[in-house]
């Protein structure tokens, strides 16, 4: 199960008059179900009011956002949404903060048992079910957070720089589970990164955006193979994405 996602001559503008900003925008894009695309772009861009307002959490000045096909107009249910601090409660333990999902969302966690015991085990937590947040390193902590974003099986995951905070050793190993998991279960994701190498290797598609106002200016698809291992890294072609994009943020005067 997955949504499609269109952005259409989308703006947002805070405030008014001469203190206005003018955040994001006009932009539109097209994302099909079950992707993986990723907002590549520099800090300040635009990319968090972007996730926001897809989410529906954010009005945009003009333009829409459509979910399959209908207009955003408040906030969405069938999303799981992840940002670079984790919204892990520490008085709940590593289940029970994955089994919040379920309660906010008037299920009962213990008929999806199993469901949770093999989402934690797919990102290397069984064992850690009874730990608090404070007993997991960063790393397992944005693990947990992520069972967290997926245990009700949404059909579109927002990510926004998830992986931010981690040491490169920890993100790289969490990548590959991330990816696993897209695989598996081909939720539509939207995924924030400020890392060139992280977009090419996850993504189906990978939108750069200007700096501010921050538009779409360029969508480049990735077409290798998944999952995309240490070979396909360092392959000529992954190569070459990463240069074509790091000359065109030159070109912006970014890099
Ligand atoms: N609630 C807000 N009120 C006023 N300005 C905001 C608000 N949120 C974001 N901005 C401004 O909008 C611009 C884009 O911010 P943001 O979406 O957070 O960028 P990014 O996530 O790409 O770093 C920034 O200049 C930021 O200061
Ligand atoms: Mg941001």
């Amino acid at each position: 199960m997955s949504a499609s996602i269109d952005i259409d001559g989308l703006t947002k503008v805070f405030g008014s008059g001469p203190e206005a900003v003018h955040a994001f925008g006009p932009s539109s894009l097209h994302i099909g179900k079950g992707e993986f695309v990723s907002l590549l772009g520099p800090s300040g861009c635009g990319k968090s009011t972007l996730m926001l307002i897809i989410a529906g959490l954010l009005e945009p000045t003009s333009g829409e956002v459509r979910v399959d096909e209908k207009t955003v107009t408040g906030p969405l249910t069938d999303i799981g949404i992840m940002f670079q601090d984790n919204t892990l409660v520490p008085w709940r333990t590593v289940w029970g903060n994955v089994a919040l999902q379920l309660e906010l969302r008037g299920e009962n966690p213990s008929r999806h048992r199993q469901r949770i015991e093999s989402l934690l085990a797919s990102v290397k937590l069984d064992g850690f079910a009874d730990r608090h947040p404070y007993e997991l390193s960063g790393g397992m902590q944005q693990r947990a957070a992520f069972c967290q974003a997926m245990v009700h099986d949404p059909d579109t995951l927002l990510f926004d720089e998830p992986l931010g905070k981690l040491d490169a050793m920890t993100r790289e190993s969490i990548r590959t589970d991330l990816q696993t998991l897209w695989l598996s279960k081909r939720p539509t994701v939207v995924f924030v990164t400020h890392s060139i190498e992280e977009a090419v290797q996850l993504s189906s598609k990978v939108c750069l955006i200007t700096p501010r106002p921050g538009r779409i200016d360029r969508v480049i698809d990735i077409d290798l193979p998944y999952p995309r291992d240490l070979d396909v890294k360092s392959g000529a072609d992954f190569v070459g994405h990463v240069r074509e994009i790091q000359a065109i943020f030159h070109g912006y005067g970014v890099l």
